[in-house]
Parts: structure tokens; sequence; C-alpha cells
């Protein structure tokens, strides 16, 4: 039997990654504009945009797999996948961390005041864009295999529902 809650929360979180690569990599056209000076008026805007979605969506997107997924099934009694689940839950706390970074100098940027470093800017957007498509990566790996093995438990219990009836 198929774990529909579990299915469509795992569709979901594909989109949400897909769109993560997108703003990844608006984000870097809008750094290297803003190394070569040469950003125009409308990408505030879009930067703007940027801004909200990491500091929003994707921050929402982490609480929802922690709560959704991450706190159920970190009891598992699978050793690799309860590793894996440790090891996802100290990526969100790094990306934020990261994100925080990063945001100061965005905002510098878009209000044109505050402290501002581009080499500091680079440098903190590399680690964010590497951890960030590691963790997908991750994610992508492990929900199918949480969705298995939530879908033999079940189908266990259903077996001995049968043989107990
Ligand atoms: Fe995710
Ligand atoms: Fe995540």
């Amino acid at each position: 039997m198929t774990d529909i809650f579990l299915e469509d929360r795992f569709d979901l979180y594909t989109k949400a990654h897909l769109q993560t690569l997108i703003k990844l990599r608006e984000l870097e056209d809008l750094i290297n504009q803003i190394e070569l000076g040469q950003m125009a008026g409308n990408q505030v805007g879009d930067l703007l945009r940027v801004l909200l979605y990491f500091s929003v969506e994707e921050r929402s997107h982490h609480l929802e797999e922690e709560a959704e997924v991450l706190s159920k099934f970190k009891i598992l009694e699978n050793h690799e996948i309860n590793q894996m689940i440790r090891k996802l839950y100290q990526d969100h706390s790094w990306l934020e961390q990261n994100w925080t970074d990063i945001q100061e100098h965005l905002i510098a940027v878009v209000y044109k005041s505050g402290w501002f470093d581009l080499l500091e800017l680079r440098r903190n957007f590399e680690i964010f864009n590497a951890l960030s498509l590691s963790h997908i990566k991750l994610e992508e790996s492990i929900f199918p295999q949480i969705l298995r093995i939530t879908q033999i438990s079940k189908d266990i219990r259903e077996v001995e529902l049968v043989i107990d009836a």
C-alpha cells in the first residue's frame, strides 16, 4: 500500500528543490552583475525577490521537512538513514547560518547602505551553493528510501493483521 500523504509531500519537496536550483542560478547571475558593477535598476527588484525566496520560502521548506519527515523518521531502525537524517538537520542549520551571512551583503546592495564586501559575498555564495546542491542531492536520495521502508512496514502490519484475524 502506498503512503499517499508522504508521496505527495515528497513531490512537493522535489518541486521546491527545482525552484531552489533556479533561484541559486538567478542569485549567481546577480552576483556576477554586482561584481561587474553592471546591475541595472530593474535588477534590484530581482535581487529582492531572491532575498525573499531564501529568507522566507526556503526557510519554511526546511521547517516543513523537519516537522513532516525528519522528526518522524529519525528513530527508524536503520542506522544509515538515521545518520543521513542527522546530516540533513545539520545542513539546515549551516544553510541558515550561511544565508544570514549572504543576506547582510545583499541588503546593503539593495539599500545602498551599510557594510558590503564583494569577496566575502562571493565566498559565502560558493559555500551556500555547494552545500545547497549536496543537501538537495542527499534528500532526493533519502526520501524514496524512507517511502520504501514505510511501505514495507505497512505491508508487514497488514499481513500481521490478516494472520491475527
Ligand atoms: Fe529540501
Ligand atoms: Fe532540507
